[in-house]
């Protein structure tokens, strides 16, 4: 029997671990169902504002190192909250899964307080509720000019949080909150202190956002890739899984267990899931390879994921969500092994051992040339009777 995907986020049930992140491809019914049609556990649309909005002018976005390093300064183009809650929105998203249970949930990114409790009552009020099983709200946003990421200002974080907590007190919501990432130990307590005052009100973050304010600069132009904002933008990708795989272990182990953590950074793969996972994640999000590689990531991380589980005996997630071991010799001797039969089994020159390295192989050359002129000397002096002149 294939072991099981199934998990469970902030209390909502997901038939997979893996989902969308609200972000790439998220942004409208026909993207998302797309998502719906592939083995993602859920379907999480685009940060919402109030009104729809396109975003900061082209070119916004630049792929790096064969996506290893994406950069997004879009603005948050969206259509408006009232599309991602609408009825037909949410059936055309919806209608082609196969799995009836997949739940569907919003992302909201207001430009004020205001303008989140607003589209929070909205969602409150529409006649769609039912099928809206999770609001993200996301503090982490690094690219509306002009406005700084909230979740790095403790003390406004606090009180959006008080509001945002009394406003849904009475919704069947699940509250999420998407978190930036934090680099500094002190700060990771902090936020965590903040978000444990909140324990009976938010059922989980997603750790972690974009790296706010990179930058791209092409040498031939002298000039930033990306137009918007002075060219400064998220980065996103392969390169940022270090640093989520930091947040989401700290951010487990300083939060109540009463908070779920998704991860989010840099999953291409079933190996990644699986990492994120050990640091303690219920589930993780994938964003930028959905962008790179389209819906199809969602089948294949989800097979690999299924595949190394099996190659481990890992039956669940439960087997092992949050067992990452301490560093020891015993395990650096596990690492160490599996290495070198991976390289040997690639062909590669890996492993001393088992196959010999380029350098051997110069040194392999040299002595058979010795060996061959001393073979020549001699065969020399034994014809002449003389060495050879030098
Ligand atoms: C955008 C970027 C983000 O990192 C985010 O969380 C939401 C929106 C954007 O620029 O559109």
């Amino acid at each position: 029997m294939s072991p099981s995907l199934a998990t469970t986020v902030g209390g909502v049930p997901l038939t997979s671990c893996v989902y969308n992140a609200s972000g790439p491809r998220s942004g409208t019914a026909a993207a998302l169902s797309k998502v719906c049609q592939s083995r993602s556990g859920g379907v999480l649309a685009k940060s919402a504002t109030i009104l729809k909005q396109n975003g900061n002018p082209q070119p916004r976005t630049y792929h790096a190192g064969n996506s290893l390093a994406s950069f997004n300064s879009e603005g948050l183009p969206n259509n408006g909250i009232d599309y991602y809650i609408a009825a037909g929105t949410i059936e055309e998203c919806m209608a082609s899964c196969d799995d009836d249970s997949k739940p569907y949930m919003v992302s909201i990114s207001g430009k004020t307080l205001a303008d989140n409790l607003e589209m929070l009552s909205r969602i409150a009020k529409a006649p769609s509720l039912s099928k809206i099983k999770a609001v993200e709200l996301n503090l982490a946003c690094p690219n509306v000019i002009g406005k700084p990421i909230i979740a790095y200002d403790f003390e406004q974080m606090k009180s959006i949080l008080q509001e945002v907590s009394s406003a849904m007190k009475d919704t069947p919501l699940k509250l999420g909150i998407k978190l930036p990432p934090y680099f500094d130990g002190p700060h990771f307590q902090q936020a965590a202190d903040i978000l444990n005052e909140f324990d009976g009100s938010i059922a989980y973050v997603a750790s972690i956002n974009t790296l706010g304010n990179s930058l791209v600069i092409d040498p031939h132009s002298e000039a930033p890739v990306i137009s918007s904002n002075q060219g400064f933008a998220g980065l996103s990708g392969q390169a940022v899984k270090y640093t989520a795989l930091a947040n989401v272990r700290k951010l487990r182990l300083a939060l109540k267990d009463s908070i779920d953590v998704v991860g989010v950074g840099g999953v291409a793969s079933g190996r990644d899931a699986f990492e994120l996972i050990l640091c303690g994640a219920t589930a993780v999000q994938v964003g930028t390879c959905h962008w790179t590689e389209g819906p199809k990531c969602f089948d294949r991380i989800c097979q690999e994921l299924e595949e190394l589980m099996e190659s481990k005996g890992y039956q669940s997630i439960a087997d092992f969500k949050g067992k990452l071991k301490d560093w020891s010799r015993e395990g650096a001797d596990i690492a160490r092994a599996a290495a070198k039969k991976e390289a040997s089994s690639q062909g590669g020159t890996g492993t001393k051992e088992l196959k010999s390295s380029g350098s051997d192989n110069n040194t392999n050359l040299i002595l058979a040339l010795l060996v061959g002129l001393l073979a020549i000397l001699l065969a020399d002096k034994l014809s002449n009777g003389a060495l050879l002149p030098f």
